[in-house]
């Protein structure tokens, strides 16, 4: 629906999201929307009024007990004339004020003031987000019919993953249609959240995550040192941006991934199987450490030392490997296939030798000698080899790197 010739009211309190404010501004002038803002305190620490007000193209409020605002348009009168107030970014110190009927400064009055409909776009560190006091004033102003979006999930300026990131102004726009669109004014029950349509909504994503266990015996096996939590981080960032996400894992420690459909495996026949099955998909990550070889015959019971002590000889065979097999040209490829590169030297050639034998788009390379700390460890620091050259990627959190390959890959099916 067209927002032309409406009026948003836009609170924005403080935070290092201010600033995706001044976004928010442009797409709504942009979609012929007018725009009056409230700067908080905090707010001004971020961004400039002189800055909101070029964008907005209106004056800008930042004080409650201004004389000539309060000549010009009263407070209450401000808080009222819009068609929605919009509080973005909304900070937990915000929304407690809010949740306990707080008036003690501009964007609190308001907010106490206004008859309107209000939506809140969080923003805050994941902890203060989590904390049981901001959830509950979250429940309280839903119960009062206070529309919410976001925050996102992601990696966070204060070096942290999880939920807290300001919900993009695209998504942001989206909800204020959403809301603009409905005559109602009355609070609706309960708390109401305006689904950002995500980027990876409608999409399939195939991801293999840790190694794989090839038996010798029944109570042997080969393996390998791959923890999973690279992989197990991109499914969980996949599913961030609404992708629906088949994680194929081998044995792990580290735990399911919320909202993705885990397929639990324990050789490589059997990953390569259970990815068939998950066919067909948008794209497919290929993060597991499979096991390049099996024993030939394993043996249904239990090896036992011979009189003479000596060691069985196993013979080998190699594994199928998952992502030449799904890579492979045919009208089942996923559209954008990503394998990894664990390498202890010249990584980059092997990487680039890697993508074209596999049949690749794109490979993530990484340095995986013991001194790098990254097999097993929380950090990764890897080199994107694409079709266009290798981008270095800073050493960051595997989480980090997840949401950065995640946020990749929506561009790239975009
Ligand atoms: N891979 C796979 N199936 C296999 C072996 C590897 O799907 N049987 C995938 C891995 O998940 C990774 C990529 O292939 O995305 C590269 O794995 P790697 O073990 O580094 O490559 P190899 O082909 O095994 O090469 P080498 O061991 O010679 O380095």
């Amino acid at each position: 629906m067209s927002i032309a010739g409406k009026r948003v009211l836009l609170i924005i309190s403080g935070g290092i999201a201010a600033y995706k404010a001044l976004e928010l501004i442009r797409l709504l002038r942009k979609a012929g929307c007018a725009v009056s803002c409230v700067l908080t305190a905090g707010g001004a620490h971020f961004v400039t009024p002189l800055s909101l007000q070029a964008l907005s193209e209106e004056k800008v409020y930042t004080e409650l007990f201004s004389l000539t605002d309060e000549s010009e348009m009263g407070h209450i009168q401000l808080s009222r004339s819009a068609d929605l107030v919009v509080v973005a970014p909304a900070s937990a110190d915000l929304l407690a004020k809010m949740a306990a009927g707080m008036a003690d400064d501009l964007a609190s009055t308001l907010l106490l003031a206004t008859d309107t409909r209000v939506l809140v776009a969080p923003a805050m560190n994941v902890r203060m987000w989590l904390h049981p006091a901001t959830q509950a004033n979250m429940m309280l102003l839903g119960q009062r019919g206070v529309a919410v979006v976001g925050p996102d999930e992601g990696a966070m300026a204060c070096n942290e993953f999880g939920p807290g990131r300001l919900a993009e102004p695209p998504a942001i726009l989206a909800a204020i249609e959403v809301l603009l669109a409905e005559p109602i004014r009355l609070p609706a029950p309960g708390l109401r959240t305006l689904e950002a349509p995500r980027r990876l909504a409608g999409r399939h994503v195939l991801v293999t995550s840790g190694p794989t266990h090839e038996p010798i015996d029944p109570v042997r096996y080969i393996a390998n040192r791959s923890s999973g939590r690279q992989g197990h981080a991109i499914a969980a960032a996949l599913a961030g941006l609404g992708a629906r996400v088949t994680l194929v894992s081998g044995p792990v420690v580290v735990a399911d991934p919320a909202g993705v459909d885990v397929v639990r495996v324990e050789t490589a026949a059997e990953m390569l199987a259970a990815c068939q099955a998950a066919l067909p998909a948008d794209a497919a990550v290929f993060a597991a450490a499979v096991a390049d070889w099996r024993v030939a015959h394993a043996a249904g019971q239990k090896l036992k030392k011979g009189p003479d002590g000596a060691a069985p000889g196993l013979a080998l065979v190699p594994n199928p490997d998952i992502l030449a097999t799904i890579a492979a040209a045919g009208p089942g490829r996923p559209r954008l296939v990503v394998g990894f590169a664990a390498e202890t030297h010249e990584m980059l050639v092997h990487a680039q030798d890697k993508r074209a034998r596999k049949n690749a788009d794109w490979i993530v390379a990484n340095d995986v000698n013991p001194a790098s700390g990254i097999m097993g460890g929380t950090e990764n620091e890897v080199h994107l080899v694409t079709t266009e050259g290798i981008e270095d990627w800073p050493r960051m959190d595997k989480q980090a790197v997840a949401v950065r390959l995640a946020e990749r890959i929506a561009e790239a099916l975009a």
